[in-house]
C-alpha cells in the first residue's frame, strides 16, 4: 500500500470512522448524501477527489461481463441513486430547475472510480419511511430498507442526459424491476420504457444492469428470479439495446441463498439471452434490527458467505455448461483477503457498498491495493 493509502486508512480506521460512528447509521447516510450533493457542485472538491483517486487507485485492468475496467473493485448500486419523489412530473421537474436529484453523480466517481448507478424504477419511488440503515459494527455488517427510493428511470435518464459532457468515462446504470408489478406484461414492459428512457436520451452507459432482486421492498425477492422471467426480460432487453444501435452489455443482479438449481438455471438464461455478467449478489433479506416483523437486506460481513456460496454455484454452473456469463463478486467485501476469496474462486471483478461504511471513501483503492499486495510473491 503506498504512503499515502496507509496514511489514510489509518487515519479513517482510528479517526474519522470512531467520530462518525458516534452519529447512528442512518443519520450518517442523511449526512452523506448531504455532503455528497455540495461536493457535486463544487470544482475545486472535484479535482480533489480526481487527484486523491489518482494517487491511491492502483491500475488493475480487467475485462469483465464487456466491459474494460480499470480495476477489479467497484462501487455497487444503491449509493448514487437520487432522491425520491410522489410523481413523474415532479422529478421531471426538479431536473428542468437544474436541481442536483442524483447526490454523488460526480463525486463518488471522481473519488472512487467505477460506479454503478440506481437502481432506477420505471416509476419514482419515494421508499420506505423511519430508520432505514443500520450497521452491525462487531460483524462490519450494514443492513437497510431504503425501498428502492429514487426519482424514476425517466427523471434519472434526463438528469444524465443534461450533465452528459461531465459523466465519468466508465459507469453502470443498474434497473430494478417494477417492485408490486405481478403481471409479467407489465412487468416486461415497465423494464423496456425505463431502459428506453436511456437509450433515448442518448445516456451511454458501459453496461446496463437488470435488478432481479429487492429484498428490500415488500416483495418476494426469490419471485423475481425465476430463470423464465430472467430469459423473458434479458431477451427482450438485449434486442431493445440492439434495435437503437448499441451493444451495450446487459448484466443482471441476483440474490443470495437461491437453490444451487435456480442459480445454473439464471446462468443457462443468461448464456442464452446474450447477458454478458451476474453479480452476486445483493443484501440479503433477515428481521430488521427494529421490528423483527419487516425485513431489511444485510450486507457487509455477514453477507460474505452466502454471497460466496452463490457465486460458488453460479461459477459451479459456468463451467458445467460451457458458459462465457462472468461473475461480478458483491457481499462483504471489505478487505483483501475477503476479495481474494471471490477471485480465488474464478470471480472477474467485484463490488462494493459495506465497505464505504468500514474502510471508508477510498475503500476501493484500499481493497484493492490489499489485494494485489497479497498476490505478490514473497
Ligand atoms: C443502503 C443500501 C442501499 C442499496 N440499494 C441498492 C439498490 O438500489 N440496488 C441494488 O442493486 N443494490 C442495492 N444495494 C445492495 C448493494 O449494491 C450490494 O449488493 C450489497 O450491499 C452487498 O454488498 P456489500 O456487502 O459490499 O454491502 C444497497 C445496499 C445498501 C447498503
Amino acid at each position: 500500500m503506498n504512503l499515502l493509502l496507509s496514511a489514510y486508512d489509518r487515519a479513517y480506521q482510528k479517526a474519522a470512522r470512531p467520530l462518525l460512528f458516534k452519529r447512528s447509521a442512518y443519520d450518517s447516510h442523511l449526512a452523506l448524501m448531504n455532503w455528497l450533493e455540495r461536493a457535486d457542485s463544487s470544482r475545486m472538491l472535484i479535482g480533489l477527489c480526481r487527484i486523491m483517486r489518482r494517487a491511491t487507485m492502483i491500475p488493475d485492468p480487467v475485462t469483465v461481463g464487456g466491459v474494460a475496467l480499470p480495476n477489479r473493485v467497484m462501487i455497487a448500486a444503491g449509493l448514487v441513486k437520487g432522491f425520491g419523489f410522489d410523481d413523474e412530473g415532479m422529478a421531471q421537474t426538479a431536473v428542468e430547475r437544474g436541481e442536483n436529484i442524483i447526490p454523488g453523480w460526480r463525486s463518488m466517481p471522481a473519488l472512487a472510480g467505477v460506479v454503478e448507478f440506481g437502481s432506477f424504477t420505471r416509476w419514482p419511488r419515494t421508499g420506505n419511511p423511519g430508520t432505514v440503515v443500520w450497521r452491525e459494527v462487531k460483524t462490519r455488517s450494514t443492513q437497510n430498507r431504503i425501498g428502492l427510493k429514487n426519482p424514476g428511470a425517466k427523471a434519472a435518464a434526463a438528469f444524465f442526459a443534461s450533465h452528459k459532457s461531465d459523466l465519468p468515462p466508465i459507469f453502470g446504470i443498474n434497473i430494478a424491476v417494477s417492485p408490486g408489478v405481478t403481471e409479467r406484461a407489465q412487468e416486461k414492459a415497465e423494464a423496456l420504457e425505463s431502459f428506453s428512457a436511456f437509450l433515448e436520451a442518448a445516456v451511454q452507459p458501459s453496461w446496463f444492469t437488470l435488478n432481479l432482486s429487492c429484498p428490500n421492498t415488500e416483495d418476494d425477492p426469490r419471485g423475481h428470479q425465476t430463470a423464465e422471467k430472467a430469459a423473458e426480460l434479458s431477451g427482450a432487453l438485449v434486442k431493445l439495446i440492439a434495435s437503437c444501435g448499441k451493444s451495450t452489455p446487459l448484466w443482471l443482479k441476483v440474490s443470495p441463498c437461491l437453490s444451487e438449481a435456480q442459480y445454473a438455471a439464471l446462468i443457462e438464461a443468461a448464456s442464452e439471452h446474450g447477458v454478458k455478467a451476474i453479480i452476486a449478489t445483493n443484501t440479503l433479506g433477515q428481521p430488521s434490527p427494529d421490528d423483527p416483523a419487516i425485513t431489511a437486506g444485510v450486507g457487509g460481513g455477514r453477507l460474505h458467505i452466502p454471497a460466496l456460496e452463490a457465486c460458488a454455484s453460479l461459477l459451479k454452473a459456468k463451467e458445467a455448461q460451457s458458459s462465457t456469463v462472468d461473475i461480478v463478486a458483491c457481499g462483504g467485501i471489505l478487505d483483501g483477503a475477503s476479495l481474494s476469496d471471490f477471485t480465488n474462486i474464478g470471480a472477474s471483478a467485484s463490488q462494493i457498498w459495506s465497505a464505504l461504511v468500514y474502510r471508508g471513501p477510498l475503500a476501493a483503492a484500499v481493497i484493492a491495493s490489499e489485494h494485489l499486495q497479497a498476490k505478490q510473491p514473497l
